[in-house]
């Protein structure tokens, strides 16, 4: 099975509009798109998703912002993409992420940065199962496939 990750453009990427500038980054990269929707978060799947995060100061805050205004939802799919879509979306604090990266481009705080990406590998199966039913994840093969791997 090749790699794949969970992303989710937050409520304000959505509110201001970045949906499609989020989007082309990891198109542009050559990643599939295997899974996409809109989505208002219920609580419990907000906590669910942010659970080791649970104790700590930010938990509130962060599952109040998730769940205050609808998401888009992702599954992308290739070698390696779990770990490259970290090194596109930059550092958790976007004063700290380097130019360049969605967090580096676009926005200025920890609590309004954008986007989220699963951190490992083991974490990306548990957030596409919890996020997406297995009949929602689309399985296909890019026709320009031999002119993005050797
Ligand atoms: P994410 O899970 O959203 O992709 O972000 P991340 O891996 O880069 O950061 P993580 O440590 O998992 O934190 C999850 C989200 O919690 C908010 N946060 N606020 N106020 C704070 O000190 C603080 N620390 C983290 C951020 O919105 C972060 O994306
Ligand atoms: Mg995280």
């Amino acid at each position: 099975m090749v790699e794949r990750t969970f992303i989710m453009i937050k409520p304000d990427g959505v509110q201001r509009g970045l949906v499609g500038e989020i989007i082309k980054r990891f198109e542009n990269k050559g990643f599939t798109l295997v899974a996409l929707k809109m989505m208002q978060v219920s609580r419990e799947l907000a906590e669910k998703h942010y659970e080791v995060h649970k104790e700590k100061p930010f938990f509130n805050s962060l599952v109040e912002f998730i769940t205050s205004s609808p998401v888009v939802a992702m599954v992308w799919e290739g070698e390696g993409v779990v770990a490259a879509s970290r090194k596109i979306i930059g550092a958790t604090d976007p004063l700290a992420a380097e130019p360049g990266t969605i967090r580096g481009d676009y926005c200025i705080n920890i609590g309004r940065n954008l986007i989220h990406g699963s951190d490992a590998i083991e974490t990306a199966q548990r957030e596409i199962s919890l996020w997406f039913k297995e009949e929602e994840l689309c399985s296909w093969q890019k026709t320009m496939s031999c002119w993005l791997q050797e």
